[in-house]
């Protein structure tokens, strides 16, 4: 029986997660809530070790089916052994990442099938989703200037632009897919003014 909720956060590269995390992190905190602060690919000891392997740039070449199964198999560690069980236990889990990315970067990005990664999502979450998804959103080149900014890039954020707004484009079409679970911020804004349109929704759990 699952007691907590599940919160996920998105988007293209320099959206500024980190800094949201932070605050929700503490937002949460201040209303008494447990919350445990994970992230995709990784989040458990095994999914680490999994996300080494897709982000270092020292793995030359990677076959797009494989690239998607590690996701897959990261996942599936993640949400058996450390989401559902904080989650039974009354926790709250807000994931840096989460299935979205997959259709986001595998599907949009790399032009997998959406059919093939449904139904991995099938095989792996059954009909388990979060129960928000706060959707970072920036244009593609103001998210890899601020990438640059900070100096050295993973396997994943030396593509290009066009594959980032193929992955952008994605994840706001799922954004009118689903609109009572992905939630659409507008992070070109300042830090403050996305974190209060954060605030602003979360209220709403
Ligand atoms: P980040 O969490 O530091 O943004 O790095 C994770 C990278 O992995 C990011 O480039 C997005 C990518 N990713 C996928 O391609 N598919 C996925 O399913 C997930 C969770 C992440």
């Amino acid at each position: 029986m699952k007691k907590g909720k599940f919160i996920t956060i998105d988007g293209v590269e320099g959206a500024g997660k980190s800094v949201q995390i932070d605050f929700i992190g503490n937002y949460l905190a201040k209303k008494n809530i447990n919350v445990i602060l994970t992230r995709e690919p990784g989040g458990t000891e095994l999914g680490e070790k999994i996300r080494a392997l897709l982000l270092s740039t020292d793995t030359q070449s990677m076959h797009g089916d494989t690239e998607l199964l590690l996701m897959f198999a990261a996942r599936n560690e993640h949400i058996k052994t450390k989401i559902m069980p904080a989650l039974e236990r009354g926790d709250w889990v807000l994931s840096d990442r989460f299935t979205d990315a997959s259709y986001a970067y595998q599907g949009g990005g790399r032009g997998l099938s959406i059919e093939r990664i449904s139904l991995l999502e099938k095989w792996v979450l059954q009909d388990f989703t979060p129960d928000m998804t706060l959707l970072l959103d920036v244009p593609v080149a103001l998210g890899m200037s601020r990438v640059e900014f900070r100096g050295c890039r993973d396997r994943i954020e030396l593509e290009t632009h066009d594959f980032f707004n193929r992955v952008r484009d994605v994840y706001i079409e799922r954004s009118k897919q689903f609109p009572e679970r992905i939630k659409l911020i507008d992070a070109s804004k300042t830090l403050e003014q996305t974190s209060q349109q954060i605030k602003t929704i979360l209220q709403t759990l």
